[in-house]
């Protein structure tokens, strides 16, 4: 790729850089200088083995972790030290894992306080839902979009694994982020309850810039128009699926690292038949 970027990130150039980051924990290295440039409106994927740093680098992004080295930028400017709030408040925005708070709460709840909180009209909560038309409509677009209508009324917590999913992108997507970190979406998710989920991360709006961290490679090939492999802390290579699937390199990791475990697909990229084209 060339190195050439426009200084301030511009319109077609990197949103969100990361250059150079180390991660030490101990005598551990996560991330070995690691840099990596994501581009506006890319559908980005991340992959890698077990261990090999994807969810440390996706804390460093956020602002979970600090580097040891290295420094991140977002539209131009160095976000390196800046708490994971003033990330959010700047447009990164991860999914978040629905917490005991929002278990509690429906979904057309929890999505009416955080576009409520987001579009600056507080979290009075106790109000009356349905205040603000404008809180009003974007909450129904989202549950639209999100397959959430018909189970807006009920609590999350008796909601289908699938449907929680769903509704943690749904809250990041409401923060109406420039950026979004999708750290493994369908792990876990029943396979009756992927198909929705796939075609719902298929259908985020272009405008938004999506890293994608997924061992699922059904999922990663049929999403991604640039792909990242990282091996122990360390990115091994870059470039457009076909790249990726016909990598020696890469197919020797994955082929190496065919520790079966939670049933989610492990295999070789391009292995699953469904890259199509
Ligand atoms: N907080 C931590 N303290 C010590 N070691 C850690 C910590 N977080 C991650 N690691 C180590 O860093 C390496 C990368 O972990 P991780 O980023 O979770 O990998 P991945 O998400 O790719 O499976 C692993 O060796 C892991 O044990
Ligand atoms: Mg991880």
């Amino acid at each position: 790729m060339s190195a050439e970027h426009t200084l301030q990130g511009g319109a077609a150039g990197t949103v969100l850089s990361a250059q150079g980051l180390v991660m030490r924990f101990g005598g551990i290295t996560a991330t070995n200088n690691v840099t990596l440039n994501l581009q506006r409106g890319a559908r980005h994927a991340l992959i890698g083995p077990n261990g090999a740093g994807k969810t440390t680098l996706i804390n460093l992004l956020t602002g979970v972790l600090q580097p040891t080295e290295g420094r991140i930028m977002l539209e131009g400017q160095d976000i390196t030290t800046l708490a994971p709030h003033q990330r959010v408040n700047r447009g990164m925005v991860r999914t978040f894992q629905i917490n005991q708070l929002f278990d509690s709460l429906t979904p057309l709840q929890t999505l009416s306080l955080t576009v409520s909180q987001h579009l600056g009209l507080g979290t009075k909560w106790w109000q009356p839902l349905g205040r603000s038309r404008e809180v009003t409509e974007r909450c129904a677009r989202l549950l639209a979009q999100f397959h959430l209508t018909e189970v807006m009324n009920q609590p999350t917590r008796v909601l289908a694994y699938g449907k929680r999913r769903l509704l943690e992108i749904a809250i990041a997507l409401a923060c109406e982020p420039r950026v979004l970190l999708l750290d493994e979406p369908v792990a876990g998710v029943p396979a009756g309850e992927r198909e929705e989920l796939l075609q719902t991360v298929a259908a985020l709006p272009a405008h938004v810039s999506v890293l994608l961290i997924e061992h699922d490679m059904d999922l990663v090939f049929s999403f991604a128009n640039f792909m990242t492999v990282l091996v122990n802390g360390t990115l091994l290579t870059e470039g457009p699926p076909e790249q990726i699937a016909n990598d020696p390199q890469v197919k020797a990791v994955y082929l190496g690292h065919g520790e079966g475990g939670e049933g989610n697909a492990h295999e070789a990229p391009g292995a699953g038949g469904t890259s199509n084209g």
